[in-house]
């Protein structure tokens, strides 16, 4: 085959220049099969050998193989070259930036209702009050019973009420903290100064109203305590907590285990007064409620109410938190919302 070398020549410097050329993986795999593949330029020579006069088929098959030879490795050394570039290009993209800023934890703090609570029992420490606690789930008993709720005294209907079924008997949520009343003073004689925080639960849900919410009840028992302690207490300690000048009003009202009882309101601080959908068009809020110890409450705890006198009071710590922040619903309080907790 005359020319059969300068073929070869060609085909080996073309081959080259394409390895060379080639960017990546697909074009270097493109260049083999058009020059050293099992389909490719050389092999088509070594096929055609046969063909050749007998004198030239050594020198032309040598040469080829060479030519194949070279081709394969040029094209192994150029598939490194192409590999270890693109590792240096992902390494680069994927290189850890050490001098960035890092991510810190994000700092908490406590929720707008513990807060609020924890103010208001630090106002009662300061007023020499003492901070007592009670079961969440309560007996009867000490729910209404000895609170002098008669079995089926319409007043249980004020408070709606989550009853726990058990083989133990009559339990409930509490409904209020002033079962803690009862439990500690079975437990001290008097003289009793003492508070106690606690979360009580009511079959209730409104703007104002949640099923689970927050008390502060408070309980003095001494010879001699009158309303107007009551009144000097609660007066001093609605200037702590809401500063001077916010009106309050004490209105007569109704609990069995109170006698007198009142129940206290504040300014409404959404509206000022005039007016508005949380204080119900009347200008006032309700913080709690409060009173002259019973007798017959005495009775149970076996106190002699000839000889002692108390007063007692409960509030409710979400409305109190409400009017120091201005806040219109309840609810904000416990959907953990953290736009609206880390405002306080
Ligand atoms: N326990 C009452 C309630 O949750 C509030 C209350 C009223 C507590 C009068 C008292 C009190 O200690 O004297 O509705």
């Amino acid at each position: 085959m005359p020319g059969a070398s300068e073929q070869i020549t060609r085909l080996l410097d073309e081959g080259m220049a394409a390895i060379a050329a080639a960017r990546g993986e697909s074009d270097l795999l493109d260049a083999k099969g058009r020059f050293f593949g099992k389909k490719g330029a050389v092999s088509a020579i070594l096929k055609g050998i046969a063909a050749l006069p007998a004198e030239e088929r050594k020198a032309v098959g040598e040469m080829a193989n060479r030519a194949r030879a070279g081709l394969e490795s040029a094209f192994d050394a150029r598939l490194s070259e192409i590999r270890e570039k693109e590792r240096l290009v992902r390494e680069g993209r994927e290189r850890i930036d050490v001098t960035l800023p890092g991510r810190g934890p994000m700092p908490g703090h406590r929720h707008p209702v513990s807060q609020t609570m924890s103010d208001i029992i630090s106002v009662f420490r300061r007023l020499g009050f003492s901070v007592q606690g009670g079961p969440d789930v309560e007996t009867d008993y000490y729910n209404f019973e000895a609170l002098n709720f008669p079995p089926e005294h319409p007043a249980r209907d004020m408070q709606d009420t989550f009853y726990v079924e058990s083989a133990a008997g009559d339990l409930v949520l509490r409904t209020h903290t002033s079962p803690i009343q009862i439990r500690t003073m079975e437990r001290m004689k008097p003289p009793v100064r003492i508070i106690a925080p606690g979360t009580v639960y009511r079959s209730d849900s409104d703007i104002t109203h949640s099923p689970m919410f927050h008390q502060v009840e408070g309980l003095a028992v001494d010879r001699d305590i009158t309303m107007a302690d009551l009144k000097g207490l609660l007066t001093e300690f609605c200037r702590m907590t809401f500063g001077p000048g916010k009106p309050l009003r004490f209105r007569p009202s109704y609990f069995p285990f109170t006698e007198p009882s009142a129940e206290v309101d504040i300014r409404c601080v959404i509206c000022g007064g005039s007016g508005c959908r949380v204080c119900k068009e009347s200008g006032w809020l309700e913080i709690l409620g409060a009173g002259m110890v019973d007798p017959s409450v005495f009775g149970f705890v076996g106190y002699d109410p000839e000889e002692y006198a108390g007063f007692a009071f409960g509030m409710g710590v979400e409305r109190i938190a409400m009017l120091r922040h201005g806040i219109s619903d309840i609810r904000l309080f416990f959907e953990n919302d953290i736009r609206f907790l880390s405002q306080f």
